[in-house]
């Protein structure tokens, strides 16, 4: 879509695209969205106008469609300029309300036959000039990625994560390193214990991003993981029981944390929908599930829809199952992906640690 021409109208500019459809931008919105340099810092790309202290005079004295510089240009009766280009103006041709970012349902798998292919690769391939943007793909579409004969070591692990971005801090400290032998553990994951399907952080406000998990160390019988696909759990969920969806997607669930020196508590629904009705966030973790009561119809109707998701989530048929080995590191979109575990017996040293979601975001901004 190209601009053909434009007409000033009493409301705003009318900017009229070849396809024949137009787009009436008020005044005041040009104004506000001016890439001028001194409206839009050139470097920062942050605003410099303000268009509010000081109420502009947005009387037009001329506007001009420049498209050499593929700009459209306003002059006010301050004798002030407008200037924003036809890439801004096309990419909000169409009104709409600005939305949390849907996760990629177009690519979610309800069993590992449905996945286009194993996301794996190798270290060497990962730490070549494209690996970060072969990697980060990988989750954007399949949830997860495994990266296969890295170095054995914590450092190699960090420095690989470090290549996407810093590793988030949090209750368990960054990037850490811990097995299954600890005196005191304060969590199930720090044990040999099997460990349901799950996502990490429901009692934090910002649940981790992405995790990533290398077994160092493994002298032991079982502890299979197994990962889950949260969304294709919700994309099945909203066609065949659309009540229940709709339940989950209300409901905030308070999920907690609590130890000696530490009370953490946060509540979202298990399917955090955008406006649009798309899946942005999936949050579930039914042993950090905290204590809460609805009228008895409304928690009647809740446990039935947590159940149909409780059983999908831990049918074998949906999950991906395979060993964390030394030299395998995993990394999962902790927004999208259950993981769980089986029982162990022996000894396993792993690493490991959380990165934000929105740095993940961001690179995929830059590469998509
Ligand atoms: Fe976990």
């Amino acid at each position: 879509m190209s601009i053909q021409s434009m007409k000033t109208e009493k409301d705003g500019l009318n900017i009229i695209w070849n396809d024949g459809s137009s787009s009436c931008f008020p005044w005041l919105w040009l104004r506000d969205h001016s890439e001028s340099e001194a409206d839009l810092h050139p470097d920062s790309k942050q605003r410099q106008i303000d268009v509010f202290s000081k109420s502009p005079d947005n009387k037009v004295i001329d506007t001009k469609l420049d498209f050499n510089a593929q700009n459209v240009i306003v002059q006010w009766h301050d004798k002030s300029n407008s200037r924003v280009s036809f890439e801004l103006l096309k990419s909000l041709a169409s009104t709409k309300s600005p939305n949390s970012q849907a996760l990629a349902s177009d690519s979610c798998w309800n069993s590992t036959k449905e996945m286009e292919r194993l996301p794996e690769m190798s270290y060497e391939d990962f730490m070549g000039p494209n690996g970060l943007q072969v990697w980060l793909l990988h989750i954007h579409k399949a949830g997860f990625v495994l990266v296969n004969g890295a170095p054995e070591t914590p450092k190699a692990t960090k420095e690989l994560m470090e290549r996407m971005a810093y590793v988030r801090n949090s209750i368990f400290g960054g990037f850490s390193v811990w097995d299954n032998k600890l005196e005191n553990p304060d969590d199930t994951a720090f044990t040999s214990l099997a460990i349901e399907p799950h996502t990490d952080g429901t009692y934090v406000h910002d649940a981790p991003g992405l995790q990533t998990l290398h077994c160092l160390k493994k002298d032991s019988i079982g502890g299979e993981n197994q990962l889950v696909d949260g969304l294709a759990i919700a994309e099945k969920m909203k066609i065949e029981y659309p009540d229940y969806f709709k339940i989950l997607s209300k409901i905030n669930i308070p999920g907690r944390y609590i130890k000696t020196d530490t009370y953490l508590e946060a509540r979202r629904p298990l399917f955090r929908v955008n406006d649009e009705h798309k899946v942005v966030q999936v949050s579930f973790n039914n042993h950090d599930r905290a204590p809460f009561r609805l009228d008895n119809e409304s928690m009647n109707k809740f446990y039935k829809a947590y159940k149909v998701f409780h059983n999908l989530a831990n049918d074998k048929n949906r999950q991906f199952q395979f060993m964390l080995e030394p030299g395998k590191v995993l990394t999962f979109d902790n927004w999208r992906m259950l993981h769980a575990r089986s029982s162990l017996t022996g000894y396993r040293q792993l690493c490991g640690g959380y990165h934000n979601r929105e740095d993940f975001e961001s690179k995929l901004r830059l590469i998509k």
